[in-house]
């Protein structure tokens, strides 16, 4: 076990040695009022030099009418503070709500997930006993930009936006924390036989920072196979860096055969703020009965400790929480008969922490955190401008035909700049040539090409559309940057 790995960045709070650390604090939802006294009362008990300044978030802020569940007074909080240690919240099902977790991540720039995952075996059950995986999760952008849009009446699209800032910012950030704690390989998660532009682009911003750090072996799975070794094999793997759906996925995967999701904790960091939490969430259904397990919370605070530059009590929190672990003192969720020595509550279990402060455990690996290196990442570096050439436009249309028909009304409606190339229905070749057995759905992509093609002959092929009455859904500009195609060529094409 690397207990290291609970050390992160350090901050500008370094410098305020001496007074206490203002940090933001919510106590959310459902079990999160517990959890965050249990982790409190051991914070205090353990010496943390801590201003907390409270806010309410969540469930009740929601339905007193603010639909992001924060309130203006809680943002100039964070935004003061930069230190957010937060307890789960519960998000309203249904419409018009926003996720909370994701509106303070992408607004305050905290685009590194991290998530440690460690067996603690033989204390807690687990079919793998040797993991030891810390997940890297890009957290600002992807599938989560949540840009979706019903574009028909069969299909609904959502956007998948990957951009290289991001891609270098979490690279660089997963190969810099490797090195600062002595971690020896850093794994590459995508998708990109499929998705070649998107995914492409992380693998090959991945290839390119690899080389600064010889010393880290390195290596890249196709997400599907790289899941399923992680779930059988995860010894194999030590960093793993991943877009933010991947790694929202295979962050459970690799905390669930640890044992159990409830004892994991997360730093949510940026340039400029960082947010600490448990893993799981407000569990309603245990909530109010002082049996939810505290311990993800507290290794989130003990991750806070770190970055807030207390390092010592960061170790001694830790040391005593897993001494708490090794002599059986559980709650209910990992509670084991045999195995076990003492079912207790939420308020028991940080009681027995207290207890142990200034112990350490004897089997699993003391926690030490003052020798961790701080590290600063650098700025992203601005590219050289490329040259982009407009060579053609997607046009998407809602149409109830055949593709030929619609080929038909296309050519007969378009400006003479343009040539059709193809169509396609869901990506797929559909007009020249296509065949009858390709289900089609009323969505049609139809890619014209063009030569010397401007914006504003764009609006003038869709005045002519709009002229001819084709119901055009959408357009995507077709590019090449210093000659290299910037779109993908449709299936069959
Ligand atoms: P959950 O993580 O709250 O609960 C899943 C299961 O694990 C439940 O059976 C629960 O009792 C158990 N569990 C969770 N934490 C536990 C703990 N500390 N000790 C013992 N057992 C524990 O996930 P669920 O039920 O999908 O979501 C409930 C609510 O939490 C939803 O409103 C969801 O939106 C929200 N949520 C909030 C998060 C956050 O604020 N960071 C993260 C995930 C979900
Ligand atoms: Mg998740």
């Amino acid at each position: 076990m690397s207990a290291q790995d609970f050390n992160l960045p350090g901050t500008q709070f370094e410098k305020l040695s001496g007074e206490a650390v203002p940090v933001t604090l919510a106590h959310g939802d459902g079990i999160g009022p517990e959890i965050m006294e249990a982790s409190l009362k051991i914070l205090e008990a353990a010496g943390a030099h801590i201003a907390f300044e409270k806010i309410d978030i969540g469930e009740r802020v929601y339905n007193a009418g603010h639909s992001a569940g924060i309130t203006p007074d809680a943002w100039e909080s964070l935004r003061r503070t930069g230190v957010f240690f937060k307890a789960p919240i519960t998000t309203p099902q249904g419409g018009g709500f926003k996720s909370l977790n994701v509106t303070i991540r992408k607004s305050l720039g905290l685009y590194a997930n991290t998530r440690p995952c460690l067996s603690l075996t033989p204390f807690v059950d687990t079919k793998h006993p040797g993991v030891d995986v810390l997940i890297v999760r890009e957290n600002e952008e992807d599938l989560y930009a949540g840009i979706e849009h019903r574009q028909t009446q069969d299909v609904y699209q959502c956007l998948k936006l990957i951009s290289r800032p991001g891609c270098e910012k979490i690279i660089r950030f997963a190969f810099e924390y490797a090195r600062a704690h002595g971690r020896k390989k850093v794994s590459c998660f995508t998708k990109d036989n499929i998705m070649k532009l998107t995914d492409g682009l992380f693998h090959k911003v991945f290839d390119e920072i690899k080389v600064e750090y010889p010393e880290i072996e390195t290596d890249h799975w196709i997400i599907d196979i790289g899941t399923a070794r992680l779930a059988d094999t995860p010894e194999i793997f030590d960093v793993i860096v991943t877009s933010n759906l991947y790694g929202d996925i295979i962050s459970d995967v690799a905390a669930q055969i640890t044992g159990s999701v409830g004892l994991g904790g997360s730093s949510n960091v940026g340039q400029h703020a960082a947010m600490f939490e448990a893993v799981h969430g407000s569990a309603p259904d245990i909530a109010g009965q002082n049996i939810a397990n505290p311990s993800g919370l507290i290794l989130a605070s003990v991750l806070m400790l770190q970055h807030i530059g207390q390092p010592e009590v960061a170790e001694r929190v830790h040391n005593a929480w897993m001494k708490t672990i090794e002599d059986g003192v559980h709650t209910g969720d990992i509670y084991k008969e045999g195995r076990s020595a003492e079912k207790v509550g939420t308020k028991e279990f940080a009681d027995a922490v207290i207890e142990r402060l200034g112990q350490e455990p004897k089997i699993l690996a003391k926690a030490s955190y003052q020798t961790g290196r701080a590290f600063e990442l650098p700025e992203v570096a601005k590219p050289e401008p490329q040259k982009k050439e407009l060579v053609g436009i997607d046009v998407f249309c809602d149409w109830d035909g055949s593709a030929d028909a619609l080929a038909e009304q296309l050519q007969g409606s378009a400006t003479s700049k343009v040539k059709l190339e193809i169509i396609t229905n869901r990506g797929v070749k559909v007009w020249p040539e296509g065949i009858p057995e390709t289900f089609c759905t009323d969505h049609w992509r139809c890619r014209f090409s063009a030569e010397d093609f401007s914006n504003a002959d764009v609006a003038e092929l869709l005045t002519a559309f709009a002229t001819a009455g084709i119901d055009f859904v959408k357009t995507e500009h077709l590019y090449n940057f210093d000659g290299e195609r910037g779109y993908s060529l449709g299936q069959g094409q």
